[in-house]
């Protein structure tokens, strides 16, 4: 025999030296649910170790999390008015608007700030737009969505990230920026966003569901992979800076696909189902918390991710696996 892969196999330092995948702690980004009120620090029953803080708990953990280098956040706003016109979520006044500027105020430069632009948490009907007749109408979701990137950027978020799926919405919020003096304000675009059972736990931890219906007519088939690039590029045109996949597991070839499409840098969400599957089956010891994890990561990064949203975060950072 000639070819014996095992010879590169044979002990740690040989393995090391050939890996081909390598994580680092910059690729990761790691999400906060902002809750108004003040000392509020609620678990999230279906997101074991994740928590609603208030603007001066949230502090407290970010301080917590940066001495471990977890420096780049993803913020959503929970808990606020819910109206028909979302009017909550483009307020000078809102909790993530307070979040920024107080993140922005104590920890200036050692952090970079990202929001999630959806209206889903401000609307009294849990969908990602304005609803006219019982659809989510398109073009004045757009409108409400730029206030609120552009509420986001004067209040000094450093990236903002659309993940409502309404056609058009980056372009309309690198305008709205563009125009207002936020020209550096970058936009991580959740391009490539299906519409997917894998957000169950978030919904009870951003309290979004939809009262009526599902996200189909705006959220991607899940069956649809060319059409993934068809998004993915539209977002590039409208000047993304970054596209992202959601979610990650179950679409390994998407993100693959988009890393030889795109000259991007491509970003995947681990979201929720995807972490509280991993939460629950560890707890019960049916597998090995840390080794899943693991393998999870460095698969989104052998897939094409050069960036990954997880909250796992904390855990990989904390507990030293990377
Ligand atoms: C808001 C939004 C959702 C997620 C991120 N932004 C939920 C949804 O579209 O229903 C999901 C995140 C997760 O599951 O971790 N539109």
């Amino acid at each position: 025999m000639i070819q014996r892969p095992r010879r590169l196999r044979k002990k740690p330092i040989i393995r090391e030296m050939i890996a081909e995948t390598r994580l680092s702690k910059n690729m990761f980004i790691y999400p906060y649910f902002v809750v108004p009120g003040k000392k509020e620090k609620h678990s999230i029953a279906a997101m074991p170790g994740i928590h609603h803080f208030s603007v001066d708990e949230l502090l407290k953990d970010a301080e917590k999390g940066l001495k471990h280098g977890v420096d780049k956040f993803l913020l959503f706003g929970v808990n606020e008015e819910k109206t028909k016109d979302a009017s909550s979520s483009f307020s000078n006044n809102s909790v993530v608007v307070k979040a920024i500027k107080e993140l922005k105020k104590n920890f200036g430069e050692d952090i970079y700030v990202i929001t999630d632009v959806c209206v889903c948490a401000y609307t009294t009907h849990g969908h990602c737009g304005i609803l006219h007749d019982d659809y989510v109408h398109n073009d004045s979701s757009v409108e409400v969505l730029a206030k609120m990137a552009l509420a986001h950027a004067q209040a000094g978020a450093d990236m903002v990230a659309p993940s409502d799926m309404m056609d058009g919405r980056v372009g309309a919020i690198r305008e709205i920026l563009d125009g207002d003096g936020f020209e550096n304000t970058a936009i991580m675009s959740y391009a490539v966003k299906f519409a997917s059972a894998f957000y169950g736990p978030f919904r009870e931890a951003a309290d979004s569901a939809p009262q009526k219906g599902d996200r189909k007519s705006y959220q991607m088939d899940f069956r649809n992979g060319r059409e993934a690039m068809k998004e993915a590029m539209l977002d590039e045109q409208e000047g993304s800076d970054i596209l992202m996949v959601k979610p990650a597991l179950a679409y390994m070839d998407v993100i693959s696909n988009l890393r030889t499409n795109t000259l991007l840098p491509v970003a995947c969400y681990n979201v929720s189902g995807e972490y509280s599957m991993v939460k629950a089956a560890a707890k019960n010891g049916w597998i090995d918390e840390q080794k899943i994890v693991m393998e999870n990561m460095h698969a989104f990064a052998r897939a094409g991710a050069d960036i990954i949203i997880s909250y796992h975060t904390r855990d990989i950072f904390e507990k030293n696996w990377i």
